[in-house]
């Protein structure tokens, strides 16, 4: 396992208002909004403490106001916090010199803006390479390995609009192409696909694990909508108030929710689309007579659930060195897809 995390958080709040710091410090850290409100602050984040891994995607969720991009701007340091300490790769964030900082931003950390903050002077394929010449590769490559991205992103064509020429959707393929194309270690992504239509969403998450699967970055990512948590998240942080009620494997967040609002927030998702074929699996017995299908343990069941109810016998589970590691009945599935959701709370 890797050691140190590459983002870590102690104690981390963030307060907007004159008397921050002094409010803060006259209540020791326990922060209540509402008092604060009364006083004229107002709690982004409230007490953030968490790890995140190297590899690992960190999904951010919660309502508007919970303070979600408060908390990524703090750990990529556009804002300062109030209070507690943020560590990037064990470096204190806080105490960096501005130019470490201009450094570590530039070299390893890439961010994806809400509002897509384009330069509205330049056009679609400038912006991209704009941060590769900051970086100091030649024009020629750059504009070259932008091209790249605005293929992958799908804006071939129109390279050389304007952004003002572009809908926000566009636009916001524009800010990931142009995040992507430095290839950054960690990724801040704050609601990346929220502009775009269902179809081009659903594509740009499957460009997205694709291009995980293979990079391998520290992400958080932040959204609003729970499916796209759930097919991109190692773990889910679910924010109300400024506060992370829960921080959590997707699973964990729907079977076990740790408050009532996470329980409210989650209710809704159906089983089969955070539980594994390994909840339901069963240990192999020598008599059973087995179906040629074999189903990885670590499949979501919903994406393998068509598929195995397809098959009259059991089916082989195996492990990632295709070893056979129980067996799952196709009656189990159907419980899972099909009974109990009501149940679940
Ligand atoms: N610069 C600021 N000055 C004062 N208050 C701020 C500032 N930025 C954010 N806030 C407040 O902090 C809280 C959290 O805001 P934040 O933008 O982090 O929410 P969010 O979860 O990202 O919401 P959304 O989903 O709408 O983007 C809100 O109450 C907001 O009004
Ligand atoms: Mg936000």
């Amino acid at each position: 396992m890797s050691s140190r995390p590459v983002i870590r958080c102690e104690s981390v709040y963030k307060v907007f208002g004159v008397n921050a710091k002094k409010m803060l410090q006259g209540v020791r850290g326990n922060v209540d909004a509402k008092t604060f409100q009364e006083a004229g602050c107002i709690v982004g984040v409230n007490n953030a403490s968490f790890e995140v891994s190297k590899g690992e995607m960190l999904v951010v969720m919660g309502l508007s106001g919970s303070g979600k991009s408060t908390l990524l701007r703090c750990i990529s340091r556009l804002t300062d916090a109030t209070a507690g300490k943020i560590y990037i790769e064990g470096q204190d964030l806080l105490a960096l010199k501005n130019k470490e900082l201009i450094e570590l931003r530039r070299n390893k950390m890439g961010m994806v803006f809400q509002s897509f903050a384009l330069l509205p002077h330049k056009t679609v394929l400038e912006n991209i390479a704009f941060p590769l010449q900051i970086k100091g590769m030649k024009t020629e490559e750059s504009i070259s390995k932008a091209m790249e991205m605005v293929k992958l992103v799908g804006l071939d064509g129109r390279e050389n609009y304007f952004p003002r020429e572009l809908s926000g959707g566009q636009q916001q393929r524009v800010g990931i192409a142009r995040s992507l194309a430095v290839e950054p270690d960690i990724w801040f992504l704050d609601e990346p696909f929220s502009a775009l239509d269902p179809l081009i969403r659903k594509e740009m998450q499957d460009e997205f694990l694709r291009l995980q699967g293979s990079l391998k970055k520290t992400i958080m990512f932040v959204t609003h909508d729970f499916d796209e948590a759930l097919r991109l998240a190692d773990r889910i942080a679910i924010m109300k108030d400024g506060i992370i009620e829960q921080l959590d494997t997707p699973a964990n967040i729907v079977l076990n929710p740790a408050t009532e609002y996470v329980r409210k927030f989650t209710q809704e998702v159906p089983r089969e689309k955070v539980l594994k074929i390994e909840s339901v699996m069963e240990p192999m017995s020598d008599s059973k007579n087995l179906s040629d299908l074999k189903v990885s343990k670590d499949a979501i069941i919903e994406t393998v659930a068509e598929k195995i109810l397809g098959q009259e016998k059991p089916v082989a589970v195996i492990d990632s060195n295709n070893k056979v590691v129980g067996i799952v009945e196709p009656s189990k599935v159907i419980h899972t897809v099909f009974g109990g959701r009501k149940e679940s709370s």
